[in-house]
């Protein structure tokens, strides 16, 4: 039996989804009536606190989301192997995102932008993109991606992860010892990373700082499409006024929905959007799923699982 529990989306919906995909496999959601110890998989997103009581036979938790951060703080996280959605619909619709952001901050568009306002003719060539280090952090299935989308547009690629990775046309870095050379060569900063202990808070006035600032003119940028928790907004905020960013695009925040009374809100070179860089589509979400069930039920290995003690 799969049980769904999903805040923020139409529950409903997923579920009659699933009840087609996997008919006659029995789906059900909280307030049907049902015997919870018969639940073997519980589809979740966002659950509250009382998501997990009563199954004690779960094969697996299936996480809506690509990223488990919220899930592992779960107070009640049932001892049940996890598995997130890696998706190739998801892949690229991160990597419209950071390739839409990139080439718009590439191309000087807070510049020109200003020009146009002030009715100023002030012609000025930006960088070609060979000219032009993306640096990405986090070379998992988002980061790998976007390489790939950003590398036939000729910008030169580096990365930093946690352990070394060998990527044709992208420079690797790894590991704390290796992150102020990759930020030395970075003028377009995009992070991927998960949100774990090791990389909350990474992008902060410190890191700002050691960004490449002799390439693009307004110095360099932030993108940031994965956490809030990875972010210093107050830091942010002082970079984007004082000249140490040009720019920021940033898709996350601390605390969401982002208040109205924010700062961030009324910076000029500050790009917001509402956590919206990228969707688990229900169309694609119920075909991973749905397959992820069945091998399960044939007894093949789960996919894409996440690692509880490193964090994602
Ligand atoms: P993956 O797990 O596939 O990749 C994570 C990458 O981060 C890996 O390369 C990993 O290194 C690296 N990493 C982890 N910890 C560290 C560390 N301490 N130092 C350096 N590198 C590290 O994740 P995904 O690519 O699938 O997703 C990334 C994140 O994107 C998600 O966790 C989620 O938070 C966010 N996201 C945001 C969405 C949005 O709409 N804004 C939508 C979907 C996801 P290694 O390869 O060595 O393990
Ligand atoms: C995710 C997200 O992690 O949408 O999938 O943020």
């Amino acid at each position: 039996m799969l049980l769904l529990h999903l805040s923020d989306v139409d529950e409903a919906s997923w579920a009659r989804a699933f009840r087609e995909a996997l008919a006659p496999y029995p789906v059900v959601r909280r307030g049907d009536d049902f015997d919870p110890a018969e639940v073997r998989y519980i589809f979740v997103w966002k659950p509250g606190p009382d998501a997990f009581d009563g199954l004690t036979g779960l094969k697996a938790v299936l996480s809506l989301g690509a990223g488990v951060d919220a899930l592992l703080k779960h107070p009640k996280l049932p001892d049940a192997p996890i598995v997130r959605f890696v998706d190739e619909d998801l892949s690229q619709r991160m990597s419209d995102y950071v390739v839409a952001h990139v080439t718009m901050h590439h191309r000087q568009f807070t510049r020109f932008r200003a020009d146009q306002k002030a009715r100023r003719w002030s012609q000025y060539y930006p960088p070609a993109a060979s000219e032009t280090t993306v640096g990405i952090m986090g070379m998992g299935v988002l980061g790998q991606d976007a390489a790939k989308r950003l590398r036939p547009l000729g910008f030169d690629l580096r990365s930093w992860s946690r352990t070394p990775k060998a990527i044709e046309g992208v420079e690797g870095f790894a590991g704390p010892e290796q992150f102020d050379a990759f930020l030395a060569g970075t003028d377009i900063l995009v992070n991927l990373l998960p949100l774990t202990p090791e990389t909350a808070g990474i992008l902060n006035a410190a890191t700002f700082a050691k960004l490449r600032r002799d390439r693009l003119a307004g110095g360099p940028v932030i993108i940031n499409a994965a956490r809030g928790g990875h972010q210093k907004e107050a830091d942010i905020a002082a970079a984007l006024a004082d000249g140490t960013l040009g720019a920021a695009s940033l898709d996350v925040f601390e605390t969401e929905p982002l208040p109205a009374d924010s700062p961030l809100w009324d910076i000029e070179n500050c790009y917001i959007t509402p956590h919206i860089a990228a969707i688990s589509s229900e169309a694609s979400g119920v075909r991973y799923f749905t397959q992820v069930i069945r091998d399960s039920e044939a007894g093949r290995p789960l996919r894409n699982l996440v690692d509880i003690i490193r964090g994602y």
